[in-house]
């Protein structure tokens, strides 16, 4: 396969061919290169999937299929070393497989961690009848509250104290700790509706063009922990034998190598995978108002805290972490062109676009070395418009991994349906509308 030609197919959307409409993606036999879907059975929040909001969730079409074309028999080791809210997790354990997650991103574990970890029915009941009579109890307060000086901006004072309620019965199970997980989860998962935050941006602000009316916390507290108690307990009773494992640390991608030879974890038979995005997802930001009240957890409860966190995402665009001299060099000729045509028009972006491939060359030749000969690397990724300049990313990153251990043995694309899946790649506000799947074989 000419690497150009796919560049320029898969750059040029508009000289896609037709999209063919699926119910679901094929996953026996080839699918054609370039070849283009548009998935009509969206539902993508069943289960536990619907569990919090996350920028950048893939659907779960794409781990269901990776999982069904290349590992037919149960159970297979699967990893996802971008996890972010556990998507292929769900759909692996669904399928029998012992399945691997990491992320930089503690919320994010932590989702993937509830959304997998199945609670009996017995124990779910209790916590619904039990939420009910905090529901309805007039004198339920709290006293945490949380410190910093802009709370009254995002907060009313009516939001504060409910919130502050919410929270303190979530405490009531610190001791229970699967249980206390799973209400945490409850509880962030409403922060935003409950704030004065825009409920529609990823980005946590304020919207004074269309004031929002926060909605009542302990009422939506009370109706998340039904819903998501009831979708555990589905999910549950779908799960024969429970293989998970969540790192529960903090374990960078491109370090994944050193991590799974300390701890002698099994070589891959499969990686599905949505790496992030060149400078488009700030996780931390969209995060801000949630981790304002459990951020302690993590010592993230404060925006400096957060702000100095974010040098651990790659794509990041933090100024203070970037320094403008180095080396801009990846030494992959196409890459280094757009690095350079970035770069002559706005310096910090050429920066961490260089950043960027370069991570990722080290995330690739991490994972290549825990993956078996012939296992599949599924990356899903979508291509940007940076400083004005149209980055094939999807192309970059299929060159940057075949230079450390893989070929690239198909690609096609799927049209982004769902709203929530679309993000801000297209420079001055635009949506990208098609994701690319790349195939990549560890050799
Ligand atoms: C596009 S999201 C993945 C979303 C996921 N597929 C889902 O369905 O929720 C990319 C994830 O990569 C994580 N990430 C960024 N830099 C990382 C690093 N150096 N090591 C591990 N994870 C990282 C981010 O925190 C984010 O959760």
């Amino acid at each position: 396969m000419s690497l150009f030609s796919t560049e320029l197919e898969r750059s040029a959307e508009s000289s896609l061919g037709q999209p063919v409409v699926v119910d679901d993606l094929p996953h026996i036999g080839n699918i054609s290169d370039g070849e283009l879907f548009i998935i009509r059975n969206n539902e993508s929040r069943y289960l536990t999937h619907h569990f919090h909001k996350y920028a950048g969730k893939f659907i779960p079409h794409i781990p269901r299929w990776a999982m069904r074309r290349f590992c037919s028999e149960a159970p297979k080791v699967v990893l996802d070393p971008f996890v972010g809210s556990g998507t292929t997790l769900v759909e692996a354990m669904l399928q029998g497989h012992q399945s691997y997650g990491m992320d930089v991103d503690p919320l994010a574990r932590l989702i993937s961690k509830v959304k997998t970890t199945p609670i009996s029915v017995g124990r779910l009941g209790a916590i619904k009848r039990d939420v009910k009579k905090f529901d309805s109890d007039p004198t339920a307060y709290g006293s945490y509250v949380p410190t910093i000086p802009t709370l009254n901006h995002w907060f009313t004072p009516g939001a504060i104290s409910e919130l502050s309620a919410c929270l303190a019965f979530v405490e009531r199970y610190r001791d229970d700790e699967d249980i206390y997980d799973f209400l945490i989860i409850c509880f962030s998962s409403i922060v935003r509706r409950a704030s004065n935050a825009d409920n529609q941006t990823m980005k946590t602000y304020v919207s004074h063009t269309h004031p929002k009316t926060p909605e009542h916390a302990k009422r939506i507290f009370t109706s998340t922990v039904f819903n998501y108690a009831d979708r555990l307990a589905a999910f549950g009773a779908l799960i024969k034998d429970a293989r998970l494992s969540i790192i529960p640390q903090t374990i960078d991608a491109k370090n994944i190598d050193k991590f799974w030879s300390e701890m002698g974890l099994p070589k891959v038979d499969l990686c599905v995978t949505s790496p992030p995005y060149i400078k488009s997802v700030d996780y931390l930001y969209n995060q801000m108002a949630e981790l304002f009240w459990i951020g302690n957890r993590w010592d993230l409860e404060t925006q400096p805290k957060q702000n100095e966190y974010k040098r651990l995402y790659i794509g990041n665009d933090r100024p203070d972490t970037i320094g403008l001299e180095g080396d801009l060099v990846t030494g992959i000729s196409p890459i280094d062109a757009y690095i350079d045509r970035i770069f002559s028009s706005d310096k910090r972006l050429g920066i961490v676009v260089s950043r960027y491939f370069r991570d990722m060359e080290q995330h690739f030749l991490a994972v290549r070395k825990v993956m078996k000969s012939g296992a599949r690397y599924i990356l899903v990724s979508g291509n940007s418009t940076l400083a004005g300049v149209p980055v094939p990313t999807s192309d970059l990153l299929t060159i940057t991994a075949e230079r450390a251990g893989f070929m690239s043995r198909n690609y096609f694309g799927y049209e982004i349906r769902n709203k929530h899946m679309r993000f801000p790649r297209g420079g001055r506000g635009g949506v990208v509308k098609h994701d690319w799947i790349i195939e990549l074989e560890a050799i």
